[in-house]
């Protein structure tokens, strides 16, 4: 006997990375900032006024949305505040996908997308890559002749690290006959000198949402916060209706404007990351990984077919180390690895201990 509805009983769950209750372990599986959060989260919750959780939080979190609108460069009817990135997701499929119908998405991509997609009851259309990760021509009109009225794209991409840039995303709007989210998730670790910078097509387009996180960025993924930036006709709907009306806690309200307002801080750990991730390419090249340019605070390794050991030894071996990495267990990505950009000693490390077991 189940009383789960139909498409819930037949859908697989996500899968989400190991997330150890430790700090013996080096994890380099989920995409965290390696660097703690700003001093002035410390400071902002201590001085929080425990009697203001008394009452219900404002509803729709504004004095953070008019430091983003302001960050942004936009109005705070541009902006809808989420749990986390994924509730943006979440709530980006319960207001623009009919059961029944298409959701749009690349493969490979953030695996929660088609989790997502059975179960608002749509149907996943997943179209492949490129060979070097990139968004076929023809993407907008195979989803237009599926009928899709929402589709995700990552940017930079998950799980390759690899940047597609503006015009290219602004063509895809331009010819997608329904909503084109972009999940920009680790868009903070792109290199700043690329000028990549899709929020100046949100006033161009009445069809694109960004997502964004402080998951990654701010080292605030136990804080669950994130936000979609898009035309009011998009936001609009979601931050009035389909949205829980008290989604974001008082105290997550509290410690994202102390984030935004310390940002220099963020904005240190995103140049170290990027320092870091050179480094820590080049070496994986050395031991004879493909590894693919990565805008991200993450590096996918592909073990060659000749390799001493194939790429779920490595995670299993790695795992028995104490260090922890991606491997996914699918045929799209069974030669992979993808591996976080840790700290400087982190990443010296996990090369100590990659080099001494890739010995022939
Ligand atoms: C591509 C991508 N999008 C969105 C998210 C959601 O992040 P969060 O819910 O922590 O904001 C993640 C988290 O790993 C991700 O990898």
């Amino acid at each position: 006997m189940t009383y789960e509805r139909d498409n819930i009983r037949r859908m697989s769950a996500y899968q989400w990375g190991e997330q150890p209750d430790t700090d013996e372990v080096l994890k380099l599986n989920t995409n965290e900032n390696p660097y703690p959060p700003s001093p002035e989260i410390g400071r902002a919750l201590t001085s929080f006024n425990v009697n203001a959780l008394r009452r219900y939080p404002q509803p729709t979190a504004d004095r953070l949305r008019q430091l983003l609108a302001e960050l942004h460069e936009l109005r705070e009817e541009n902006i809808v505040i989420t749990n986390g990135g994924d509730e943006a997701l979440r709530l980006a499929l319960t207001t623009f996908v009919e059961p029944g119908s298409a959701f749009g998405m690349a493969e490979p991509s953030y695996s929660l997308y088609s989790v997502l997609a059975d179960i608002q009851g749509a149907t996943t259309v997943a179209l492949p890559l490129g060979e070097a990760w990139d968004i076929p021509r023809s993407f907008a009109a195979q989803l237009n002749e599926a009928g899709a009225n929402l589709a995700c794209i990552v940017n930079p991409h998950a799980p390759s690290g690899t940047l597609t840039d503006v015009d290219t995303i602004s063509q895809l709007a331009n010819d997608f006959n329904g909503v084109l989210l972009v999940d920009e998730a680790y868009v903070d670790f792109v290199d700043p000198a690329l000028r990549y910078d899709l929020t100046r097509l949100v006033n161009a387009f009445d069809n694109l949402l960004i997502l964004r996180t402080f998951s990654k960025g701010y080292s605030l993924a136990g804080l669950r916060l994130g936000y979609l930036l898009g035309s009011p006709g998009l936001i609009n709907p979601i931050l009035n209706k389909t949205r829980d009306s008290y989604n974001i806690d008082g105290i997550s309200q509290c410690l994202g404007e102390a984030a935004v307002l310390d940002r220099a801080y963020a904005e240190d750990t995103w140049h170290k990351v990027r320092t870091s991730r050179r480094t820590l390419r080049d070496q994986l090249i050395e031991f004879g990984f493909r590894v693919a340019i990565s805008q991200s605070n993450f590096l996918l390794a592909e073990v060659p077919l000749d390799f001493v050991m194939s790429a779920e030894e490595i995670y299993q071996t790695l795992k028995q180390s104490g260090i922890l990495i991606r491997f996914f267990n699918n045929p799209l990505m069974e030669d992979k690895l993808r591996i976080t950009v840790g700290t400087e000693s982190q990443n010296r490390h996990l090369l100590a201990c990659l080099e001494e077991l890739l010995q022939p």
